[in-house]
């Protein structure tokens, strides 16, 4: 299903090459959001893209934990406070673990984390063509969330993020709002090196 996608942001700062698919410069992370459920299906459509991306021995060390009605709250306490106070209203939020070694051999994967970065891609450029918007979030309590989640060793929480349908900026606290808008990027020449 096609989510409502009713925010006009501020482009401006976002000077993309032409040709460049306009779903990449279209992503960006808000954190406004208005409470909407994502039904099941959709949310298998969003992890299911994340299933597709390549990775390093085709591992696909990653785990995708996502809260439920009933976990939302438990999952809200394990951000740090300052993304508490805005992702509330998220429709679902989530961490994302890897798997630290590799199950063919036992050897640490030190491409776990790139890997999981690929399946985090993947999973929010199909939330974008489904309407939706997702918010990556370091700030967790990350021992907390790994006995949350009750991982062993071989596992670590790598990030936060949250899902949700955006909304206009007017309920966040005003040093929040005054951040929710697309920003630029750095040359390209920075980034390109020959
Ligand atoms: C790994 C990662 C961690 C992030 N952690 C946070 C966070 O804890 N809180 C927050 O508000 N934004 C967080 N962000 C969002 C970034 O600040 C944001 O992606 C970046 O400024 C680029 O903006 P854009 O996503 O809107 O294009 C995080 C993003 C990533 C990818």
């Amino acid at each position: 299903m096609k989510y409502p996608d009713t925010i006009q942001p501020d482009f401006s700062a976002r000077d993309a090459l032409p040709g460049v698919d306009p779903l990449q410069v279209s992503r960006w992370s808000p954190r406004a959001f208005v409470k909407t459920p994502i039904n099941e299906a959709d949310l298998a459509r969003l992890f299911e893209a994340a299933r597709w991306a390549p990775s390093c021995f085709n591992a696909q060390p990653w785990q995708f934990y996502v809260s439920t009605d009933k976990t939302f709250n438990d999952y809200l306490h394990l951000l740090v406070e300052g993304n508490q106070a805005w992702a509330g209203d998220a429709s679902v939020l989530g961490f994302v673990v890897v798997k630290k070694t590799f199950a063919h051999n036992g050897k640490p994967n030190a491409y776990a984390e790139y890997d999981a970065g690929a399946a985090w891609m993947a999973m929010t450029l199909q939330a974008r063509q489904m309407g939706l918007y997702t918010h990556g979030m370091a700030g967790i309590k990350h021992d907390e969330v790994a006995s949350y989640l009750t991982l062993d060793d071989d596992h670590k929480v790598v990030c936060g993020f949250a899902i949700g349908v955006a909304t206009t900026p007017d309920t966040l606290p005003d040093d929040i709002a005054a951040k929710e808008k697309p920003s630029p990027r750095k040359p390209l020449d920075e980034v390109w090196r020959r």
